[in-house]
């Protein structure tokens, strides 16, 4: 048998493109239940991302600059392969509406059955957050709506420059489900 991870580390992967205050809240609620959290950024080359996987580390670390158990950093594969390279113990899934459930919970079986040991845990953002999804504040912000409240100032700052820096158009009709 192997021995148990260390240190209760609990990974909270996703896209984060961009970071939105629902994953602030999920990822400062972890916090409170493990000893560190790893915020961890799918790199993903078959999507035009509004920031690159580095310019969403930087962000995010700037976020987090003030809790020195939360870490950040980019990883691409197998998730499960990267837990297990980081001796995580746990996935962190935000859940914000039954309409999420059915893909996440079969991420979380398909996991445990790649890694048996690795528990996924879902948690539920503050009621305030649970319309929030990346992709919407992409498209509001794009059309001119405001943000503010709705991701860090860091976030929103981070936006108004890559507007200002003429973003190409995303792809049409890329739209998936987004799910954080
Ligand atoms: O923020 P997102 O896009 O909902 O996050 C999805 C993410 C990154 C958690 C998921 O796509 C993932 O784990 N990708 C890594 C590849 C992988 O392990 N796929 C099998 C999942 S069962």
């Amino acid at each position: 048998m192997s021995s148990p991870p260390s240190g209760r580390l609990a990974i909270f992967p996703g896209s984060f493109d961009p970071l939105t205050n629902g994953h602030v809240d999920i990822v400062l609620r972890s916090a409170r239940l493990f000893e560190r959290i790893l915020v961890a950024v799918l790199v993903n080359p078959d999507k035009r991302p509004l920031f690159t996987a580095a310019e969403r580390v930087t962000i995010i670390r700037e976020v987090f600059r003030e809790y020195p158990n939360v870490d950040v950093d980019t990883f691409d594969g197998l998730l499960v392969d990267y837990a297990r390279e980081r001796r995580a113990s746990a996935i962190i899934r935000g859940i914000r509406a039954v309409s999420d459930f059915e893909f996440e919970f079969q991420m979380a079986l398909m996991n445990r059955h790649l890694e048996p040991s690795l528990e996924t845990v879902f948690m539920m953002p503050a009621e305030q957050y649970t319309y929030l999804s990346s992709r919407l504040i992409k498209e509001v912000f794009s059309l001119g709506g405001t943000v503010t409240g709705l991701v860090p100032a860091a976030v929103e700052q981070w936006m108004t420059r890559r507007q200002g820096e003429g973003r190409p158009e995303q792809g049409r009709g890329t739209r998936k489900k987004e799910h954080q």
